[in-house]
């Protein structure tokens, strides 16, 4: 196959798995490529002793990667420590694709902190979060009970938009949970709202937006247990606008529970 066939298969995959994933389907992310094995190529030195046998390279170089990502993650004791830490960190196919890391925007004090998937083509281009048309929806859902940038503070599960604007794969989602661990616990919102089905699965583990929307879920964070709202994703909104009004019931009751505690 040609490398344009694969592109273009590969988008309409892309495109087929958000389709279904945004309708509450349970589907495996698409796999990160890994490469081709030459089998002419000599091995190379071996640093480290092999892997038990049962345990794949790729596996121990992500463990690996991940303890890193942890250990970073961990050590930022402020938000600009956090944002550098990520601004170095070497996130593979995910950094080497982005033109920015793409950290958060609105205000850090805010009650509500609300985290989507990962960033978008504008969102890439700017480096900050949720300002293509899903964000003007997504400020406009918010705007209709009253929070905007002074009083909400907007992030994502993943801080590189990946390759084709595809969702990340699992072991990317894996690879960037100390960050949005870490991102949370300096916030401290006493409210997180889940955008999308991706994030419901990055934060809680739990598929299917269709089912959790609506749901108050409870994050376990650090010592403390944060009270978080599915919600459906303004991309999923501006493909399936008859769904609005399930959006709209779910923003009016996290603004009930919000002022009214
Ligand atoms: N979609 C997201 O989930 N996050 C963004 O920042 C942009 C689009």
């Amino acid at each position: 196959m040609d490398a344009e066939t694969h592109i273009q298969l590969k988008a309409a995959l892309t495109a087929t798995q958000n389709w279904w994933q945004d309708m509450g389907v349970d589907i495996p992310p698409i796999p990160a490529a890994t490469p081709r094995q030459n089998k002419q190529a000599a091995p190379r030195p071996q640093a480290k002793p092999p892997a038990p046998a049962h345990v794949q390279p790729e596996e121990v170089k992500l463990s690996e990667k991940i303890e890193v990502a942890t250990a970073l993650a961990k050590s930022a004791p402020t938000l600009e420590a956090l944002q550098a830490a990520l601004e170095k960190f070497d996130a593979e196919v995910l950094s080497d694709h982005a033109k920015n890391m793409v950290f958060a925007r609105g205000n850090p004090k805010a009650e509500i902190m609300a985290i989507g998937e990962a960033p978008g083509l504008h969102e890439d281009e700017t480096g900050k979060p949720f300002i293509g048309p899903a964000g003007q929806l997504l400020d406009k859902m918010f705007a209709a009970i009253g929070r905007n940038e002074e009083n909400l503070y907007i992030t994502n599960v993943c801080n590189w938009r990946p390759p084709a604007g595809r969702n990340p794969s699992e072991d990317e989602l894996a690879l960037c949970a100390p960050f949005i661990t870490r991102h949370i616990e300096l916030i401290a919102p006493k409210y997180i709202v889940i955008v999308g089905g991706v994030s419901l699965q990055a934060l809680t583990g739990k598929t299917g937006i269709m089912k959790a929307r609506g749901q108050w879920q409870e994050l376990d964070i650090g010592d403390h247990k944060i009270p978080a709202m599915p919600l459906y994703h303004p991309a999923f909104l501006l493909r399936r606008p008859e769904l609005k009004k399930y959006a709209w019931r779910d923003l009016l009751a996290i603004k009930e529970r919000v002022e009214g505690e």
